[in-house]
């Protein structure tokens, strides 16, 4: 067992997993869910890293329930989180990015948590080979409402599946991505500060290479799609234009943008150098793209236990009660300074 300010990295992700069960962070069902997650993170990894050689680039043909072309690794992605987690025996409910409804788990055996997540984040970057991710939150069930096939109707099951679902993220067990990048990155938190794990592909493991991450307090890095500008709001408009003459400390040097259209690779950058990143709601999406459920909500968990911030340009996302499954919402995070910056240009 590690000692008070001894050292962890190099601990394997397995390891770690233990740890965090004897220190009762969380039960070992909960455990068992993480060990799948970095097994199906693993295969998406070698999947990614094969798409051009293996035709799984390009368009799979269907379109999914946000009405987005599901790219084929998508489609295989979603495949295999489906598939892990289901096996893993102790999910109850799952949901996804690329399922139009929540699924109930039948090889439920025992532990009955929900997962939500996107399989693969970023997508439209994978034909060119560009840093995607798989996004992930973990919820306790609600043991009042265990979805039941023997008795219930399909849209009774599905109801409870919902109900499962759609909880805040301030209700989070535990969150984490992967970032399929130059490096394969597994960042996660249980609640107890987060940890970065990077794929040693001669051993087949993550080892963790980044110890209880902070996100500095400031950073003068905005990542922004500034395409969308004209149909932002005054007071977003203004904030943008002052970040260009050194913004809450005007006449220093500018902000520099770096965008590269992966909530993923955007998201670990501005949690290693600072800075923020935002999708904001415009005149043609108010609500903006982000989807509350498994993207804002779980980087919103993770932010916020890096001692960063995650808002959705009023108040912390972690508040926000879900309706819908897909519910998209204004997505502001990274440094807590830069976040209240834009914030005092949103009232
Ligand atoms: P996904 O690929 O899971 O649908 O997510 C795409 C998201 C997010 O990853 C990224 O930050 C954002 O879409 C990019 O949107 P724009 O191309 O509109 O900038
Ligand atoms: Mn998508
Ligand atoms: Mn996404
Ligand atoms: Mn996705």
């Amino acid at each position: 067992r590690a000692k008070a300010g001894q050292s962890e990295m190099g601990t394997p992700f397995s390891t770690w997993v233990l740890q965090q069960e004897m220190k009762d962070n969380i039960d070992n069902e909960h455990a068992i869910v993480l060990q799948s997650i970095s097994v199906a993170c693993k295969q998406i990894a070698s999947l990614v890293q094969r798409a051009g050689l293996a035709g799984m680039t390009g368009l799979a043909g269907e379109q999914n329930v946000q009405g987005e072309d599901q790219k084929k690794l998508d489609v295989i992605s979603n495949d295999v989180f489906c598939d892990t987690l289901r096996l893993s025996g102790r999910t109850g409910v799952i949901a996804s990015e690329e399922e139009d409804v929540p699924v109930a788990v039948e090889e439920t055996y025992g532990g009955n948590y929900v997962c939500v997540f996107d399989p693969l984040d970023g997508s439209s970057n994978i034909d060119a080979a560009v840093s995607t991710g798989s996004i992930w939150g973990i919820y306790a069930g609600d043991s009042q409402c265990v979805p039941d096939f023997s008795s219930e109707s399909p849209a009774e099951v599905e109801a409870k599946c919902v109900q499962n679902v759609c909880q805040p993220g301030e209700n989070l067990v535990s969150a984490g991505y992967c970032m399929y990048s130059s490096s394969t990155i597994l960042v996660i938190s249980v609640g107890d500060g987060v940890f970065g794990f990077t794929l040693d592909s001669a051993v087949g493991e993550f080892i963790m290479t980044h110890e209880r991450i902070q996100i500095p307090k400031s950073g003068k890095i905005y990542s922004f799609n500034e395409g969308n500008y004209d149909m932002w709001t005054p007071g977003l408009k203004q904030y943008m234009d002052s970040l260009k003459t050194g913004g809450k400390e005007t006449g220093t040097k500018p902000y520099s943008a770096r965008y590269i259209g992966s909530l993923v690779g955007d998201f670990h950058r501005t949690m290693l150098y600072g800075g923020i990143y935002g999708y904001p709601g415009d005149a043609k999406n108010p609500t903006g793209k982000l989807r509350l459920l498994y993207e804002c909500a779980p980087m919103s968990f993770l932010a916020e236990q890096a001692g960063g911030a995650g808002s959705d340009g009023t108040g912390r996302v972690l508040k926000i009660n879900p309706e819908k499954v897909h519910q998209r919402v204004p997505f502001f995070t990274g440094s807590v300074e830069e976040v209240a910056y834009l914030e005092s240009f949103m009232k």
